[in-house]
This record gives structure tokens, sequence and C-alpha cells, in this order.
């Protein structure tokens, strides 16, 4: 298709004539069959809905096609209207525009859904089995619609993927407004979010899938290599070390290249033998191994050899822990990162059974797939336990682990109703980096050109060295690290769809950072805007009681004051985008999650955005979490107020123990 049709069919949105069916592409990854949960009066208001994006001359047409989707995949993705073009982010000149901050969005949006980055790219799952951009190709269309010709006068309001309309704003406003999955607290149940998706009114946003922010599992690698460093560091020793984990989907499988960069032998479990061969393909593992007994002897030969090597098991989690366990192989290291967030639709394979056996049981027999699955989970935390007890330091990252092997009856549970092991936050990420303001900052080259990455590349490293010359000792560690990260991250080929770079980063570094970009884009250093965000999974981003705020010790961690109050904060202090999230990471109703995206465009007004933006979007969480007495956070943001005129923030008053026990 030449840039010309590419302009023509994005400035159509829903065709004037109806395009012809498109053939099921069996060659890519697609997402389960959903559950089948609507009554048929639920079926019929489903496609009523569905129908209400197109005239009525194709009514007749599109009726039992969408009902026929209904009912062999449980959703309506509405698969004909899938753009025929490639799917990629383009330079942001090729994308037909007013504005040119929505030309960015548009770019993001297109990078979510590139089938080199995307699950599930046709129907429109970025990550995590359910991290949805849109409910169906009409929503697609419309938005990409909208964006061609919004001006900076107007804000596109998105509703979980629905966009609502484009509405009268201003230059400073947010150009698009998102919100997924929120929906009334009470009826927030797993089994809420599959009747509301199937109806078509409601989705999972995930963290940057729904917010157009994913930069494929580059994203991951930098946060899960601070992670595996510091873990293998606090196990200490100077042996080789085995981190044994699961998952080589959208953000797992970046586990292996960050055992990789981190210096020790990994082994990934990866049921899938397409998404194995994807990471393989990619280069983000090194082997790929079918047989326990082939795999075994490799492991021990990679130890004693004391070389770096990633190997996927392409199998069961389960069967792999066993198998250590009953082998006596030390472990250092394990963890899992199965979509465990989405135990009963996709997320989890019980063991002992094949993908496809699974697939078709958790949409004919739920019930029995939900019994195979805690099974499953009972027999992993039991090889687990066996390994632990000889040594092994096994943390939960972030995938809801411990919380489903606990309702699974798992063997999980430790002292004080407390789980046996710590969620990586609990342990390394909130004390070491959240509680500092360091958090997955992350840029995208609008140009679409690797120069401009490898000068933005050049630019942060300079920044952050400049920092590192009067840091306090508390965060020289993590800037070492970072800028170790940064000075390699060209060299480790990171890049999978757009020109994208992530850097953990805290309040100073951040801003210092995007005022460089800033002015390197004036000066035509950088040849076009760059785009700036992060992971929701930030320092203020999210509200996850078992994940970014496990390390909160004042009850609050169930609150969720700190994910809104920072999408509303960014909203007015000059984000291009911002979105919040229902669900996120460990699962629909368990967390609330809110980002931003911002469009960096040389200008004196993208400065002052930047400047107060980014201020309050780590701070507002360092806040928080000096309230809630954290130690790190009351010396990082004492600092911060020293550094910043204007900023009040009310500290908590530390009581002694001995006079809270003499009270009772
Ligand atoms: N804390 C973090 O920073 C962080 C980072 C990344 C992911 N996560 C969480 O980790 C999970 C995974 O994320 P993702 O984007 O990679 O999801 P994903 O669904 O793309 O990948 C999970 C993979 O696990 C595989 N799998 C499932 N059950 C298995 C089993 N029993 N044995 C072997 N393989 C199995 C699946 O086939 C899939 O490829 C999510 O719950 C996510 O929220 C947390």
């Amino acid at each position: 298709m030449t840039k010309e049709q590419f302009v023509k069919d994005i400035r159509a949105g829903i065709p004037d004539t109806l395009p012809e069916p498109q053939a099921y592409d069996t060659t890519i990854n697609h997402a389960p069959k959903r559950k089948d949960i609507l009554t048929e009066e639920e079926k019929r208001l489903a496609l009523r809905n569905a129908l209400r994006y197109f005239p009525q001359k194709f009514h007749a047409v599109l009726a039992p096609e969408f009902a026929e989707e209904l009912k062999t995949y449980g959703r309506i993705y509405m698969y004909r209207f899938r753009p025929t073009y490639e799917m990629y982010a383009r330079p942001i000149d090729e994308y037909p525009h007013r504005s040119q901050q929505a030309a960015a969005i548009m770019m993001m949006i297109q990078n979510n859904l590139d089938k080199a980055v995307a699950q599930h790219p046709h129907e429109l799952i970025t990550y995590g089995g359910n991290g949805a951009v849109f409910q169906n190709w009409a929503q697609y269309r419309l938005v990409m619609k909208y964006l061609s010709e919004m001006t900076d006068e107007q804000t596109l309001v998105m509703y979980s993927g629905h966009p609502l309309g484009l509405f009268p704003s201003h230059k400073n406003a947010p150009r698009v407004v998102v919100t997924n999955g929120m929906v009334i607290p009470n009826y927030s149940k797993p089994d809420d979010w599959e009747r509301d998706n199937a109806l078509g009114v409601s989705q999972y946003g995930q963290m940057t899938a729904g917010s157009y922010m994913y930069i494929g599992p580059q994203g991951i690698v930098h946060g899960t290599t601070i992670t595996v460093l510091n873990a293998a560091r606090k196990v200490g020793g100077n042996n080789m070390k085995l981190f044994v984990t699961a998952g080589l989907g959208g953000m797992s499988g970046a586990q292996p290249k960050a055992g990789n960069i981190a210096g020790v032998v990994s082994v990934t479990a990866e049921i899938n033998p397409l998404a194995a061969r994807k990471r393989y393909e990619q280069g983000w593992v090194d082997e790929l191994h079918e047989n326990l007994d082939e795999l075994i002897p490799a492991i021990r030969k990679a130890v004693e050899e004391k070389r770096v090597v990633s190997m996927a098991y392409v199998g069961n989690v389960v069967d792999l822990w066993e198998r250590l366990a009953d082998e006596n192989i030390r472990v250092d290291l394990g963890s899992d990162q199965t979509s465990l967030h989405n135990p009963w639709a996709g997320g989890y394979y019980p063991v002992g059974q094949s993908l496809e056996e699974s697939k078709r049981m958790m949409a004919e027999a739920p019930e029995e797939f939900k019994e195979k699955v805690q099974e499953s989970l009972r027999r992993q935390v039991a090889a687990i336990n066996r390994l632990t007890a000889k040594g092994m330091y096994f943390f939960d990252y972030g995938n809801a682990f411990l919380l489903e092997s606990s309702r699974a009856g798992a063997d999980i549970m430790g002292k004080n109703g407390k789980f046996r092991y710590p969620s990586y936050v609990q342990d390394i990420m909130g004390p070491m980096f959240f509680d500092y303001g360091f958090g997955p900052f992350r840029w995208v080259c609008s140009s679409g050109d690797p120069k401009d990455l490898a000068t933005t590349d050049r630019i942060a490293t300079e920044v952050l060295e400049e920092i590192r010359k009067t840091a306090t000792p508390d965060i020289i560690g993590q800037l070492d690290d970072n800028i170790h990260w940064i000075k390699e991250a060209g060299k480790n080929q990171l890049v999978v769809g757009s020109q994208a770079r992530i850097l953990y980063a805290d309040s100073e570094g951040r801003i210092k950072i995007a005022l460089a970009f800033n002015e390197a884009v004036r000066s035509g250093r950088i040849s076009k805007p760059v785009v700036l965000g992060r992971d929701h999974h930030d320092v203020s981003g999210t509200d996850s009681p078992f994940r970014e705020t496990s390390n909160i010790y004042d009850g609050s961690q169930f609150c969720a004051d700190m994910a809104v109050q920072n999408v509303i904060g960014d909203s007015f202090r000059g984000a291009t985008w911002v979105s919040i999230h229902n669900g996120g990471g460990v699962g629909w109703g368990e967390v609330i999650n809110g980002g931003f995206g911002m469009v960096v465009d040389g200008s004196d007004d993208s400065a002052r955005r930047i400047q107060q933006m980014l201020l309050w979007d780590v701070n507002n969480g360092i806040a928080r979490r000096s309230w809630a007495r954290n130690k790190g956070s009351i010396d990082a943001i004492k600092r911060e107020m020293e550094r910043t005129p204007n900023l009040t923030v009310t500290l908590p008053n530390l009581v002694d123990d001995g006079i809270i026990d003499k009270a009772f």
C-alpha cells in the first residue's frame, strides 16, 4: 500500500463500502477463545452494541458475521475491518494530521499493534493476554480518523477503547484522556470484566497497552535487569548464579535478556512454542530446549563453566520445577512471570495437559479448568518450597503468583498470615528505587531514526554523569547501574518496534534529561519531537497492594488516591495524554494505575510542561511514601523541598514503639 493510500485509509475511518472479509491468519499468535458468559438476551445486546459503529446499510451482512465471532471467539473483534496496511510505528510525518501531538499518539498506537510487538495483534491485545488497546477494529479506525483531524484546541475522550468524541479544549490541555475498565467497585470481579468486555462496553487496558505507551519487551528488560542484579547481590557469594523462572510472553520475554545482562545462567519455561520461538528469533533467548533430559545436563554444564547463557524450556514450568527439585540442582534465584493476573482465561496453563487441551477446557469447562490451574499451582509451590529450603531466594514478580497460589490453597503462607516469600517491590524495587523516585522513564524518537535514538542515549548519559558528581550516597548505586545501562543500551540492541529507550531515573534525572532533549530538538541535534512517558508501574502511577505499593506499611496500600491524583495532576500540568486504568499487572479489580505521554517539541511551552508535570509525576508518590514513613522517601522529599520553591509536603512524626505499647 502506498503512503497516499495509507493516508486515505486513515482519513476514511469507518469505510463507506464494506471491506472484503479477511482470512483468519494462522501464522500469528491469537487470543484464546473467551468464556461464553453472556445470556441470550445479553448476546443480542452485544450485537446491537457492535452494530452501532456502522451505517444501517451494512447491518444485514455484519449481524450474522459478528454473531459468529461472538460464538467462536467469545468477543466481537470485527476482523473484517482490520486495516490491510502494515501496522508499525511510522515516522511522525507520515501520519495525516493537523496536530503534531495527535500524530505522535497515532505512532504510539500503531506501535502497540505492530505484530512484532503485540501478543495478539489481530485481537488488539498488546501484552499480558488481555491488555487491550481497543476492543475492536471499528474503535481503532474511528480513533485514527479523529486523531488525523483534531486540532490543538480539542481533546479526544476515550472510554475503554471507545472514542466518545472530540471535545473543545485548549492547547495546554491533554489531547487525549483515556479511562480503561473504570467500573463501580462492587462490579469489579473477573467475571464482570468477561461480561463487560463481551458486551463491548469495557476493556482491560493493562498498563501501557491501553495507554499507548508499550515499547516492546525493552520496557521491562531494564526493570528486570536491575531486579535480577539486586536479587543476585542479595544472595551474595562469588559462584555463578542460576535463575529459574517462567514466561516468554510480552513482558516476561525480557527475563532471559535481563539474565544475560545481569551475568547469570537463566532458564525460562514457556509452554507456548510460538512465543518461545519469537523470542529466540529476536535474539532475546539464546537456546531452546524441549526435553528435560537434555536441558538438565546443559544447565549443570553452563553453571560449572560459569558461562552466561539464557535457556528456554519449551514446556510447562511445573515439570521444570519438579525436575530441578528431584535432581537436587542448586537454584540461586527463582521467580515466575506467567500471567497469573488472568488465571482462568489463558494466563496460566496447568501441568499435565497440552496448550490446546487447556484452551478448549477454559472455554468449554471453565470450572474444571480452574481446578486444574489450582492443582498445578499447588504442585508448583511445593517444588519451589523444596528448593527454597535448600537456599533458593524466591520472589514474586508482580504477576499475582503469591496471591493466586494462596487462593489455590498452596503451601505459600508463612508467619503472621503473610506470604512465605516477598514481592520484588517489598525487597528490592520499593526500598531501593520507588522510595527515591527512580522509575521506568522512557522515550520514543518520533522520526523513527536510529541516529536520533543514539543521540538521546548520549544526552541521557551526559546528564546522569553530571548528576552523579553531586549525588548523595543513598542513590549513587542506582545512578551507577543506570549509567551503565544507558551506555550499553545501544550495543544490546533492545529495540523492537519504535525507536524507544527506557531508563530508570528519579525526578531530577527525568526533568534534566527531558529538558536536554527539548534543547536538542530545538537546535536540530534531534531531528523530530521526542515522546516521553513511563510505565504505570512506577513511584506514583500505581496503587497495587501486592505489587507497587506492597512496601507501604501504614495500612493505605488498599487506597487508590495516589494513582488517581497522579493522573489528574499530570493532566493540568502539561501531559499530552493521560490514562487511568482498573487492572493492570495483577488483575482486574486488584489495582488502579495511571500514566501519561508527553510530546517534547523544542518549544518554550514544552520546557514549562516538562518542569511542572514531571516534578509532580514523581514527587506525588515520594510524598505519599514519605507519609507512610518510608525512610528513603522522607529523605528524598526533604531534599526535593530544599531544591524546589513552592513545594511544601506534610511530613510524618515518628512515634516511639514503647509509647504505643504502653497505650494498650
Ligand atoms: N512486575 C513487573 O514489572 C512485571 C513485569 C512484567 C510482567 N509482570 C507480570 O507478569 C505476567 C506476565 O506478563 P507478560 O506480558 O509476559 O504476559 P504474557 O501472557 O504475554 O506471557 C506469559 C507467558 O507465560 C506462559 N505460560 C503460562 N502458563 C505457563 C506454564 N504453566 N508454564 C510455562 N509457561 C506458561 C504463556 O504461554 C505466556 O507466553 C503478568 O501477570 C504481568 O502483569 C510484571
